[in-house]
């Protein structure tokens, strides 16, 4: 596989393990720096719900590196700053969202088969003036040359708060013990995979959020990333 060339557009790789802040942290940068998103978790998530539609066994290598190449997906922003995912045309905005595409994801995300028919599918997301890529592995292997790496992290105890949090705000009840088992499986699962493990890239800057706000955060990222490019100043973007 040849690696990412150099981003004549800029592009700020986020990655850390679930529940770390990735998906606000990543939606408030692109649209503080006005640059395009890519959510390469919500491909693996749509990608398992194909999967689960058409019967297909989360096992079935082949039939799911198929199925990737398949698959449409689009992610269409609507005026009040929100997001709609369609699956061949399908609304299903909120089933990405659920623990279940979530969990079946990261089990079809062990297979490298997989992992590399969905490759191109991400890099056609960068799009002038910058992308914002939030994953696993943006910054060790979909875009190796991003103007910058960012592993975003927290306690797993943290983590499973905020996702608890974030649930209960949508009326869904899981219990924080329950949740907290989830994440250190997740965790694990998607640690130890041969294949695009979960760790930081050799030159990505760690960032530990447990005890900062949101805003301190992204503060930081745009920070950083003013030390390598010229950005708009707030508001400007
Ligand atoms: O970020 P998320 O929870 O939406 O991701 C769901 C699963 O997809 C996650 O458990 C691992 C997998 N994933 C991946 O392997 N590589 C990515 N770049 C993004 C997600």
């Amino acid at each position: 596989m040849t690696p990412h060339k150099t981003p004549a557009v800029p592009v700020l790789a986020i990655d850390g393990p679930s529940g770390a802040g990735k998906g606000t942290i990543s939606r408030l940068l692109s649209r503080r720096l006005g640059w395009h998103l890519l959510d390469s978790g919500a491909l693996y998530r749509v990608l398992a719900i194909a999967a689960m539609r058409s019967r297909l066994s989360l096992e079935d290598i082949d039939g799911l590196a198929r199925l990737a190449g398949e698959v449409r997906v689009r992610f269409v922003s609507d005026e009040a700053g929100g997001e709609r995912i369609e699956l061949d045309g399908e609304l299903v905005t909120d089933e990405v969202r659920t623990e279940r595409a979530g969990d079946a994801a990261s089990r079809l995300a062990r297979f490298p088969e997989v992992r590399d028919a969905l490759v191109q599918l991400q890099r056609d997301f960068v799009r002038a003036p910058g992308l914002v890529a939030d994953g696993r592995d943006m910054g060790t292997r979909i875009f190796t040359d991003a103007t910058l790496k960012v592993f975003l992290t927290a306690t797993p105890e943290e983590r499973a708060r905020r996702r608890h949090k974030q649930l209960k705000e949508k009326g869904i009840d899981v219990s924080l013990a329950a949740l907290s088992r989830d994440i250190a499986e997740r965790d694990a699962r998607d640690a130890q995979r041969a294949v695009a493990p979960l760790v930081p890239a050799d030159d990505a800057k760690v960032l530990d959020s447990t005890v900062m706000s949101i805003p301190q955060v992204v503060d930081r990222i745009v920070d950083w990333l003013g030390e390598r490019i010229d950005i708009p100043p707030v508001g400007q973007a």
